[in-house]
């Protein structure tokens, strides 16, 4: 009697497709990847640096600093919204100190260099001779998003609107503006920014590591939608008519989402601090009828810390030299699978992820 062929030689274009698999290890544990992408991503993309509330007033100004570069944004005297990089030309002293504050002038703390809004050398303190005219503060790109105050440091990439792209269109349905800031939350986390990065982008992990969000959704629903643009996306607990809601993350790369609630939204920036260390900063905004808010918060930390916690096991176990790389779920882990092929272009290939508009994205399966 004849043996029949395996099922699989016998249907050959029945074959399950090929599951994709996450960066290598190297990327998360290897240090020397930090400079790259200090200067391929960081150095490049806009960066959400804070808010327009901080920056009402002549004189008023905010520093970051963004994966290493320390900034400052100032409302001048004119009314225009200036950045700098925090570094003073001489020894490189700081202009403003960290924070946020009020300065009518901009002087070096360090030995008392002056300089006009603009940026321009106005005096060179009992220095003893001319300095040179070309000597001054180094300018960088500044924009506003609806009350979101965005920095770029490369000349090269596009204008703010421009690089948002859709995103801008995706959220005009959403009210932001009247919102009041509420409060921030730091968290110093030891990861590296992609492991918090990649915990963002899927919610697979949600029924095992949030039980307290996962009782107040259909966490087992929670998907990862694309619009055209990887380096955006919507994180939808299901809904039937596809419109924004509380409850809705509007995530965008490298390390920004904007997170909506009831009665006000937050944002959420994963900033790194070296290869090993990044920083989870939330911004709370409010409208003033909303009577839950400081519950909304509290119940938004706990998931904050749950996820901090948790990445900082990820890392270790990372960084332990026993996991390679793993398998993607297509279901859960679409969103990783289009950052992570957009990180190698960027890393490898110079960038075309950087371009902005469409690009083939990858959706949730059912
Ligand atoms: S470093 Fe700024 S004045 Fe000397
Ligand atoms: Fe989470």
């Amino acid at each position: 009697m004849q043996v029949p062929p395996p099922a699989a030689a016998a249907a050959p274009n029945s074959a399950p497709p090929a599951l994709a698999t996450s960066l290598p290890v190297e990327y998360y544990a290897d240090p020397s990847y930090w400079p790259i992408e200090r200067r391929e991503i960081f150095g490049r993309e806009w960066q959400c640096v804070g808010f327009d509330y901080q920056l009402r007033n002549p004189g008023d100004y905010l520093t970051e600093i963004v994966a290493g570069w320390p900034i400052f944004v100032q409302r001048g005297t004119d009314g225009e919204l200036r950045a700098f990089h925090n570094v003073c030309p001489h020894r490189g002293g700081i202009i403003v100190n960290d924070g946020q504050g009020c300065q009518a002038n901009l002087v070096c703390r360090y030995h008392g260099w002056a300089f006009g809004g603009d940026g321009s050398l106005i005096n060179a303190r009992d220095f003893g001779a001319d300095v040179p005219g070309d000597v001054g503060l180094t300018p960088i790109r500044v924009g506003v998003w609806r009350s979101v105050v965005f920095v770029c440091l490369s000349e090269e990439t596009a204008g703010l609107d421009e690089w948002l792209g859709g995103w801008d269109e995706r959220m005009a349905e959403w009210p932001i503006e009247g919102a009041r800031f509420h409060s921030r939350s730091v968290r110093t986390m030891n990861c590296n920014w992609k492991t918090y990065g990649d915990n963002f982008l899927e919610g697979y992990h949600v029924p095992l590591i949030h039980p307290g969000l996962a009782r107040q959704t259909e966490a087992t629903k929670y998907r990862v939608w694309n619009y055209g643009d990887r380096r955006w996306n919507v994180h939808l607990t299901p809904h039937p008519d596809d419109a924004l809601q509380p409850g809705t993350f509007m995530c965008f790369w490298p390390n920004f989402s904007m997170d909506i609630f009831p009665g006000g939204w937050c944002t959420e920036r994963w900033l790194p601090r070296g290869p090993h260390t990044t920083d989870l900063v939330f911004d709370y905004f409010f409208f003033d009828d909303c009577a839950e808010a400081d519950e909304i918060v509290k119940q938004s930390e706990e998931v904050a810390q749950e996820d901090a916690e948790f990445c900082d096991l990820v890392q270790r176990n990372l960084d332990a030299g026993i996991y390679r790389q793993g398998y993607l779920s297509p279901r859960h882990e679409n969103g990783l699978m289009d950052w992570h092929e957009m990180y190698l272009e960027v890393l490898t290939e110079g960038g075309p992820a950087r371009g902005v508009g469409p690009h083939p994205v990858r959706n949730p399966t059912s």
